[in-house]
């Protein structure tokens, strides 16, 4: 069974066509496309005729030497337009007639008290819904839990992780696939696509923070205790170095672009400030930069981009994670010294993506296409493609999932 996993980016579409790795209980990826476009800015789609085109151009070349068809589809969400949020509510659990005040915890509390979580985690009416993720419950002053039923208290309390995007910006992605004639398909928010090809179940319920660096956007994703606590798309990322290549350089942008990938380094200690780059400017003229100015050009953006960052993990109160392992992945990450600014701005451990329970049948997979297969663990992971009755089988969490899914 193939599934096709979506990465439109804001210069490339990224596909990576997929099928179940039953062993591993991941995936495995068969083949991969990279198309450019000019559909999309920071991650929204400003021109649907153009995404329709290069989509049609993608679904040729990655049909063209399979001859089943493809299952399932994964696309994912990007773009300013989509907000995360987090609700709490607190339901009472007794009612005045009850002369015994402790009342045991049924599904229908769980129920009650999710719905509650997520209308404060509502904006707007011209919104909707991605995913709805639930966090822990607590009951009364007792320690958090995943799983509230059977309990008994006086009241209950939960927090839902919502993450929502306009309905406009939905509409555009569904009409794609619908002039395609595909009906069987799912949007999942970029990020936690693009984690999810780099983590597995241990690294969720241990606590980790993922960064992935693109060309436009900069991409941010929380998991503690096994559950997803923030997942944000900040909206500017590597080409920003590049603009700034471009302009200080005094030269065209392919030639900062090149620079920027086999000069630059994010951490001018490591740069030879003896060391002279030439570098053609406009008018075919070569000047001369030392490595150490542009690695300094280089780690001044990057910078910016770190401390948007680090002000959203602080804003959700994690900066305690940050000592741990950050994970720093995605395209732009193949910079020189990006984990090691990370890792001296915040004195803190940082590694590099490599994809987790994704195998590849040809060559290793490159971090340009961790969000593409990602979409597709994410899914599987996930489940996302079950009907109810499947969801009903499984675990409590992807029960209460579907719950929350289904209250609107
Ligand atoms: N070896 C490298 N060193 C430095 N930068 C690199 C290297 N390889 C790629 N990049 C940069 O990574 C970015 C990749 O762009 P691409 O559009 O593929 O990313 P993306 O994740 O799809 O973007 P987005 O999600 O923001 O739309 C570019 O800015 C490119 O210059
Ligand atoms: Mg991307």
């Amino acid at each position: 069974m193939y599934i096709l996993g979506i990465d439109f980016g804001s210069k490339y579409l990224k596909a990576a066509l997929c099928v179940r790795d039953y062993q591993t209980s991941g995936i495995s990826v068969k083949k991969t496309v990279k198309l450019p476009h000019r559909a999309s800015r920071q991650g929204t789609m400003i021109d649907l005729v153009k995404a329709k085109e290069v989509f049609g151009q993608m679904l040729e070349k990655i049909k063209c030497d399979i001859n089943e068809s493809i299952d399932e589809y994964v696309i994912n969400v990007s773009g300013e337009n989509v907000g995360s949020y987090s609700g709490t509510s607190t339901i009472p659990l007794w009612k005045q007639e009850n002369e015994e005040r402790r009342v045991r915890i049924t599904r229908s509390h769980v129920n009650e008290v999710l719905k509650a979580a997520k209308m404060t985690a509502y904006n707007k009416d011209d919104k909707v819904e991605l995913h709805s993720i639930p966090q822990e419950f607590q009951i009364d002053d007792q320690p958090a839990t995943l799983n509230p039923i059977d309990m008994s208290g006086i009241k209950l309390k939960s927090t839902v992780y919502v993450i929502q995007t306009d309905k406009s910006h939905r509409e555009n992605i569904c009409s794609i696939f619908d002039s395609f004639g595909i009906k069987n398909y799912r949007l999942v928010f970029s990020p936690l696509a693009t984690a999810e090809a780099v983590i597995d179940e241990d690294d969720k319920e241990a606590g980790v923070i993922v960064i992935s660096l693109g060309d436009q956007t900069t991409e941010l994703t929380v998991y503690l205790n096994g559950i997803l606590r923030m997942s944000k798309m900040i909206p500017f990322g590597s080409n920003y170095i590049t603009k700034d290549l471009k302009i200080l350089l005094k030269t065209d942008y392919p030639t900062a672009n090149r620079i920027k990938k086999t000069v630059a380094t994010a951490f001018p200690g490591d740069a030879d400030p003896e060391k002279m780059i030439q570098v053609e400017n406009s008018s075919s003229q070569k000047t001369e930069f030392s490595e150490e100015y542009i690695a300094k050009i280089t780690e001044a953006r990057l910078k910016e981009i770190f401390e948007f960052v680090t002000r959203e993990i602080y804003k959700g109160s994690y900066q305690r994670m940050i000592h741990s392992p950050v994970i720093i992945t995605g395209p732009a990450s193949c910079l020189k010294g990006t984990e090691k600014l990370f890792s001296e701005m915040n004195n803190s451990k940082t590694t590099c993506g490599k994809a987790m329970d994704i195998r590849s049948e040809k060559e290793e997979l490159t971090p340009d296409f961790f969000t593409a297969a990602g979409l597709v663990k994410y899914a599987v992971v996930n489940d996302i493609f079950s009907d109810r009755d499947e969801a009903e089988e499984g675990g409590f969490m992807s029960r209460i999932k579907q719950f929350v899914a289904d209250l609107f």
